[in-house]
């Protein structure tokens, strides 16, 4: 598998809304900086969203503003209204991450409009951009609904194209609970290549049910190049009841690059970064890898087993 995979960070979006306590701008600041040099395609530095509904984010302003912009990392941002998209204008993001939720009902929690309200307020940040920026749609609850169950394919798929006929640059099909399963992701990705085939098309997967790294392989083996990961696996949305964190970037970026996929990803740095998260948000993150090493990270033969090869001559001896 010798394909280019794309990654997308959402930690200082996606993760740090859900935490308990407010991560200090200055930190926020230094871990989109850090977050930049470990060869990420996009990053989600964070939303233009009521500070009323996600106080966690009510420095949006001063964080795009004070942070270093590395050439070839585009620095995305999640709107949600024409204000919200107003804001993301002024601060200079290289792209708008419209969202709205493919389920009626989380559309109600999250956004407190129905979906058609949504739309429309959305079609008409898509007018207000005019092609200035590019734009991407992120679908939320496309593979269940914590309170709806089952979301059917074809609604999101319906939902897609109303987008697409407006000219949007991407669709990101989101897993907001950790719903989805490899099989239907599967399915979900071939039917949107075959649909949208000249869009980004990025898929955006929680951990929620253990299922993340396994529906990440789906996609890829489904050709899919564009997955968004948080570091640590932090993140969840406060408005969809059950929610737990992203899956795991840098775990995500160890399995790839073990099974020989081009992630163009840094990582050691990467998991340098993992390793300092708790101390960021102070508490245990739920990644894997940065706690057991890369596979390849070897541990020390005991003593008592060198012995015991230095008398039987080699490993393979096997008298
Ligand atoms: N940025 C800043 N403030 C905003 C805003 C935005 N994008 N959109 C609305 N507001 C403010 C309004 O100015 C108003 O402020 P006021 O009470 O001081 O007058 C207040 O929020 C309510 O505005 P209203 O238009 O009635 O919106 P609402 O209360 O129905 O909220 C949303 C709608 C979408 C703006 C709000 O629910 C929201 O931001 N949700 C966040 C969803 C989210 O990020 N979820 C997790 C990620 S998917
Ligand atoms: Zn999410």
């Amino acid at each position: 598998m010798t394909q280019h995979v794309f990654f997308n960070e959402v930690v200082t979006r996606d993760g740090f809304q859900i935490e308990p306590d407010f991560v200090p701008t200055d930190d926020k600041i230094a871990l989109v900086d850090a977050l930049s040099e470990c060869g990420y395609a996009k990053i989600e530095v964070t939303a233009f969203v009521s500070p009323k509904a996600i106080p966690m984010l009510r420095d949006a302003e001063e964080v795009m503003g004070r942070i270093r912009r590395v050439p070839g990392v585009e620095y995305t941002v999640l709107v949600p209204n024409l204000r919200g998209a107003e804001r993301a204008l002024e601060s200079k993001a290289d792209e708008l991450n419209l969202v709205m939720s493919v389920s009626q009902t989380h559309n109600l929690a999250n956004l407190r409009m129905t979906r058609e309200k949504s739309f429309a307020a959305l079609s008409q940040v898509i007018r207000a951009v005019d092609g200035r920026t590019p734009v991407n749609v992120s679908l939320s609850t496309s593979f269940g609904c914590p309170m709806e169950g089952d979301v059917p394919q074809d609604e999101v798929l319906a939902w897609a194209a109303r987008f697409a006929g407006l000219g949007v640059r991407g669709l990101t099909i989101c897993d907001t609970t950790g719903m989805a399963h490899p099989a239907q992701v599967a399915r979900m990705a071939q039917a949107l290549q075959e649909r949208f085939a000249d869009l980004q098309l990025t898929l955006h997967f929680h951990n929620t049910r253990g299922m993340g790294l396994a529906n990440i392989l789906a996609g890829v083996q489904a050709g899919i190049v564009r997955f968004d990961g948080s570091l640590g696996g932090l993140g969840g949305c406060p408005y969809a009841p059950g929610a737990s964190g992203n899956v795991c970037s840098e775990d995500a970026v160890h399995m790839l690059d073990a099974m020989g996929c081009d992630t163009g990803m840094d990582l050691p740095r990467l998991l340098t970064l993992a390793r300092a998260l708790p101390g960021i948000v102070g508490h245990e993150v739920p990644g894997q890898v940065a706690k057991a090493g890369r596979s390849g990270d070897l541990h020390p033969v005991p003593d008592a087993v060198t012995q015991l090869l230095a008398t039987s001559g080699s490993r393979n001896n096997d008298p």
